[in-house]
């Protein structure tokens, strides 16, 4: 079985889909462990409905964060960690150990760094006047957003969207490629 860890700070749509497949069988893997920097993330309610085990993050230093998680998850087996909407840096002990990928809701390197995270993003998109966006999968390294890139999505900007009517869009054409690509990792394609 393919164990994956996933990395969430907010609502958890993105947890919930990779849940949803599993359950569905599209994606042949299991979710050990769901973490959370926020204690108040519904990410965590819906991880708790799933019967998944949570882990809420106790230090708020960067460093001691990186060596808490990685006590935390040395005693799994883990093949992929998934930042599945987490606002936080990874630190070197966890790039050192762990794969991590993560999903942004922009055409990197458009839209990207510190700072730039969910509706934060779409706004920017749209005062540019951009024409496309999209969501980027890419491998996790010490800078924001800026590991090597695995896979890209598209969508059209329209003249008549805000940020919330292109986040929907974003985040549908997100979630079907995350999955995609969750599913390349199971199959040893990645
Ligand atoms: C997703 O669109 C993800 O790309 C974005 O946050 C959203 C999470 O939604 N991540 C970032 O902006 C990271 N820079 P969710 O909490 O509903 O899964």
């Amino acid at each position: 079985m393919y164990h994956l860890v996933i990395f969430a700070s907010g609502n958890g749509s993105t947890l919930q889909s990779i849940i949803d497949s599993i359950d569905s069988h599209k994606l042949e893997a299991q979710i050990d462990l769901v973490v959370s920097d926020n204690s108040d993330a519904y990410c965590l309610e819906r991880a708790k409905a799933n019967n998944l085990e949570t882990y809420i993050i106790q230090n708020t230093d960067f460093n001691k964060i990186d060596l808490e998680l990685s006590n935390v998850l040395s005693k799994y087996s883990i093949n992929l960690i998934v930042l599945a909407g987490f606002l936080k840096m990874i630190g070197p002990k966890l790039l050192e150990s762990y794969t991590i990928i993560n999903t942004h809701p922009s055409l990197l390197p458009k839209f990207g760094g510190k700072g730039m995270h969910g509706m934060h993003v779409h706004q920017a998109v749209i005062d540019a006047k951009e024409h496309y966006s999209g969501a980027t999968i890419h491998f996790v390294n010490s800078e924001y957003d800026k590991g090597n890139i695995i896979s890209q999505t598209t969508v059209e900007v329209l003249p008549t969207d805000t940020a919330e009517t292109l986040s929907c869009k974003v985040q549908s054409a997100e979630k079907i490629q995350l999955i995609e690509v969750l599913q390349r990792f199971t199959r040893g394609e990645i």
